[in-house]
């Protein structure tokens, strides 16, 4: 069958009796995974297929849940889509097992006829400057885990700063400049937990410096994301006419490119903006390539050291050797996620993914095909691209997957019982869906007795415990 003819969606298709039953590991329920599934199990294909999920979190729908801002509900109701998803029935999930200690690429070949990896990008990209390891040095995921309520991340945040540099020019990089400057009453109605409301309601910042190394024209963030900090609460923006200078390819990326145009627009309004009676700024600095952290002679962050650059007339830049530094006494790094290694499967160590053509896993050694193994999300295609790119990605994927059916491994006990036995026999205390639905449940009551619309569990044990407690 051809990869588009296989992918035409028929719900109610008949399954011929007598067709093979294959079984599909997918590891990670982030959006990649879930759509996966999903277009696998609606597609035309000439065998029946039983897929099981796997996440090593006890609760589905990875940085959906753990890396969009709380105060994004809207894009939080993605989750509505992928639950139903996950509510038709037809998807096993394994929640709290995670791939390479408590299954291995070995279990799976015995247990499955292929799998797919959607394990997704869930660490900050490295910024080789000095003063990274100071104290007050904190990478973007780490903060955003934190503030979305991962559970394996601590409780606490050292939010002691009065003023705050966010390197990046990124979507990632607004989010994590929005929190640090938003008051934390303004962030109560969404569904932050307790502790993180509690630990914002601490911080002294008065002034949020966000650094892109690039020209207001080159930015990597979206114009609704921009116009969003417009709006905050008792916060000025500030912008610096030094960064407005603009040249001839700057003016001709404005006239081409729609959103750039919005942007400019946006940012040339606040420009306009009268300043001075809020508590807080927040500052946009572009040209400003960061070099280094300062030490403020006590181990910890006391400024920021930045060159100031130019543009190079192709969108890029040039160093002028002018160099400044800021005081701050805390910096996020917001420079893009980083996949990791996975064991036994090849790895791009330079861009953090898999190795993959369209989805089909290479060894790293001659770049032949890994039969069996998949990728897709951005462990396939690297930390870009919104929550819908997952969707198309996975179609990519799934295609593949069905063509190379005769090239699928041959496992020795494929029944649906052995994994579940094998999971038992390794005291993996491992999620379903009912689980999911228990925490939901109790996540919801407990926003509601608060007059919050959610209120999460951090905690991972508890997250178990309230998952698999008998209802
Ligand atoms: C801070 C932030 C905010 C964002 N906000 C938006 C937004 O507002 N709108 C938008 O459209 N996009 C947003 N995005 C982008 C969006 O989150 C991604 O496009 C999307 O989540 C990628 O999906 P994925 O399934 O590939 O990866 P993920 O969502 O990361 O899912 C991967 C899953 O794999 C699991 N996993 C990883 N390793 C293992 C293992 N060894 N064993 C078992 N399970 C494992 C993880 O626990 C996770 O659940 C944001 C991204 C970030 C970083
Ligand atoms: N609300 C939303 O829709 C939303 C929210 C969050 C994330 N997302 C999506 O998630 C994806 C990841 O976002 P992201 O912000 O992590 O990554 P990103 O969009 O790739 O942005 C990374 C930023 O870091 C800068 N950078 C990289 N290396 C640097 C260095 N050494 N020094 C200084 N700056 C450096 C980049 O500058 P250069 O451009 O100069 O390289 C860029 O501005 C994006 O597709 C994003 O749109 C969406």
């Amino acid at each position: 069958m051809h990869a588009s003819s296989a992918l035409h969606a028929d719900k109610h298709h008949e399954r011929d009796s007598v067709m093979t039953k294959l079984r599909l590991a997918i590891i990670g329920a982030g959006p990649a995974g879930i759509y996966a599934a999903d277009i696998l199990l609606k597609a035309e294909r000439e065998f029946d297929v039983s897929i099981d999920l796997f996440d090593q979190l006890p609760a589905p729908y990875g940085l959906v849940r753990y890396g969009v801002a709380p105060d994004h509900p809207r894009i939080k109701g993605i989750i509505t889509a992928l639950r139903e998803v996950l509510d038709r029935g037809d998807i096993r999930i394994f929640g709290n097992v995670r791939y390479g200690t408590d299954i291995t690429l070995d279990d799976l070949q015995k247990h499955y006829n292929a799998v797919i990896f959607a394990t997704g990008a869930v660490h900050d990209a490295a910024l080789g400057i000095p003063g990274i390891d100071l104290e007050g040095s904190y990478g973007a995921a780490e903060f955003v885990s934190w503030y979305d309520g991962h559970p394996d991340y601590p409780r606490t945040w050292p939010l002691d700063a009065e003023q705050v540099a966010v390197i990046g020019n990124g979507n990632v990089a607004l989010d994590v400049a929005r929190v640090l400057a938003k008051h934390a009453d303004d962030l109560l109605p969404t569904e932050i937990p307790g502790n993180v409301y509690e630990g914002l309601k601490t911080s002294p910042v008065t002034d949020v410096h966000v650094f892109g190394r690039r020209g207001p024209t080159s930015v990597k963030f979206t114009p609704l994301e921009l116009r969003e900090l417009g709006e905050l609460r008792d916060v000025d923006m500030i912008l610096y006419d030094e960064d407005f200078d603009y040249d001839e390819h700057a003016r001709e990326v404005i006239a081409g490119n729609k959103q750039v145009l919005v942007i400019d627009r946006v940012l040339q309004q606040w420009r306009q903006r009268e300043v001075g009676q809020a508590s807080r700024r927040l500052h946009l600095h572009f040209y400003a390539k960061p070099i280094g952290f300062v030490d403020d002679g006590e181990g910890r962050v006391g400024a920021i050291r930045y060159e100031r650059t130019a543009p190079d007339g192709q969108g890029g830049v040039i160093g002028t050797g002018e160099i400044r530094e800021l005081p701050v006494q805390a910096v996020y790094r917001a420079v893009g996620y980083f996949g990791s290694p996975l064991p036994g499967i090849p790895f791009d160590k330079r861009h953090g993914v898999i190795p993959n053509h369209e989805g089909q896993v290479l060894h790293t050694k001659d770049n032949t095909q890994f039969y069996g193994v998949y990728a897709t999300g951005w462990i396939k295609r690297g930390p870009v691209g919104l929550i819908g790119h997952t969707k198309s990605d996975a179609m990519e994927t799934v295609s593949h997957l069905i063509n190379d059916l005769g090239n699928w491994w041959t496992p020795s006990d494929p029944s649906e019982a052995a994994i579940v036995e094998l999971l038992r026999s390794r005291g993996v205390e491992y999620t379903n869906l009912d689980g999911w639905h228990n925490l939901d449940a109790h996540e919801l009551a407990l926003g509601e007795a608060e007059g919050r619309t959610r209120v999460k569990v951090v905690d991972r044990d508890e997250m178990v415990r309230v998952s698999n407690r008998p209802q």
